[in-house]
């Protein structure tokens, strides 16, 4: 029987991604085809300065990405981390997830197998991301600024009407990130996590602060014991931001994605932000507004 399809993602920049992924959806395409789409489409877009081509770069400005691919089906899972000049670095992630091993690569042995697979070079900095860098850089010695500003990994999760599973991210991670830092996103568990019996997740805030929490993983578990999706990505973010600002005083920015194996869909955040869901009804663009133990969610854009 045909059942619900479903595509969730991160911020109001997934818009145009959401839209061909959930064109994939709703003609019969697999989840995973739907999410390496969706993701590529953001990858490729050079205003959008937290991922892929345009990226922020690190503090020797290079543009050092992160991606990562998983099929929940099998419980596949591929990622590259500090890649440096390669234009689709979700593609090089999905294909990593068909080996057995060597599933996760870094830096030079990611660049190394993607040459050697035949994918697209590119030079990631573009004139616009260079600026930024410049002037990030000369405020940041007259300022004593903090570098990190701003939190805008890609995710994309997919439900499709065979009722399979996936999950996929990009990012370039922090701006002025150290030469070799890796965030959440191409972490399995922290970054993202799906399982076509439960359901899928994925982050978007300060790696450092997700990676401590396992949220993605957490957030699976909690649908896995029949708590709704905004309720399960609700109380992960609420529980584990609490248990940092009882430990040490401040919790970091953290927002999830979810969605059950019935298509149901939820957010958790502790910061503004905005996701874009895609269904039989509308691909549609929401901002999340964090307000004491509620989120407050509203409508924004709707596609044609
Ligand atoms: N969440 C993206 C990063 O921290 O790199």
């Amino acid at each position: 029987m045909e059942k619900k399809w479903c595509m969730i993602a991160t911020w109001e920049m997934a818009k145009e991604g959401v839209e061909k992924g959930s064109s994939i959806l709703q003609d019969r395409g697999n989840c995973c085809d739907a999410v390496e789409t969706g993701v590529k489409t953001v990858e490729d877009c050079p205003e959008y300065t937290s991922v892929g081509y345009g990226g922020l770069p690190n503090e020797e400005c290079e543009v050092e990405m992160d991606a990562a691919f998983m099929d929940g089906k099998n419980l596949s899972i591929g990622a590259v981390a500090g890649i440096k000049d390669f234009k689709n670095p979700v593609s090089i992630a999905r294909k990593l997830s068909e080996n057995r091993f060597n599933i996760f690569l870094v830096g030079a042995g990611a660049e190394a197998y993607a040459h050697k697979n035949g994918f697209e070079r590119k030079n990631m900095l573009t004139e616009e991301s260079k600026k930024i860098w410049e002037k990030r850089k000369k405020e940041m010695s007259e300022k004593n600024l903090s570098p990190y500003d701003g939190h805008d990994t890609i995710c994309m999760i997919a439900l499709d009407k065979c009722g399979d599973m996936a999950a996929a991210t990009s990012t370039s991670g922090l701006f002025m990130k150290k030469r070799g830092r890796v965030g959440d996103s191409p972490l399995s568990g922290s970054g993202f996590y799906v399982d076509n019996e439960i359901g899928g997740a994925a982050a978007t805030g300060l790696g450092e602060d997700i990676m401590k929490g396992c949220l993605s993983y957490d957030t699976v578990q909690r649908m896995k014991r029949g708590i709704s999706p905004m309720e399960a990505a609700q109380s992960s973010v609420r529980d584990f931001s609490e248990k940092l600002k009882k430990i040490r005083g401040y919790s970091g920015a953290m927002s999830l994605i979810a969605v059950n194996n019935r298509g149901e869909w939820g957010i958790g955040t502790n910061v503004e932000f905005t996701f874009v869901v895609g269904n039989s009804e509308k691909v549609r663009v929401y901002r999340a507004v964090p307000m004491e133990n509620k989120v407050v969610i509203e409508r924004l854009k709707d596609s044609l």
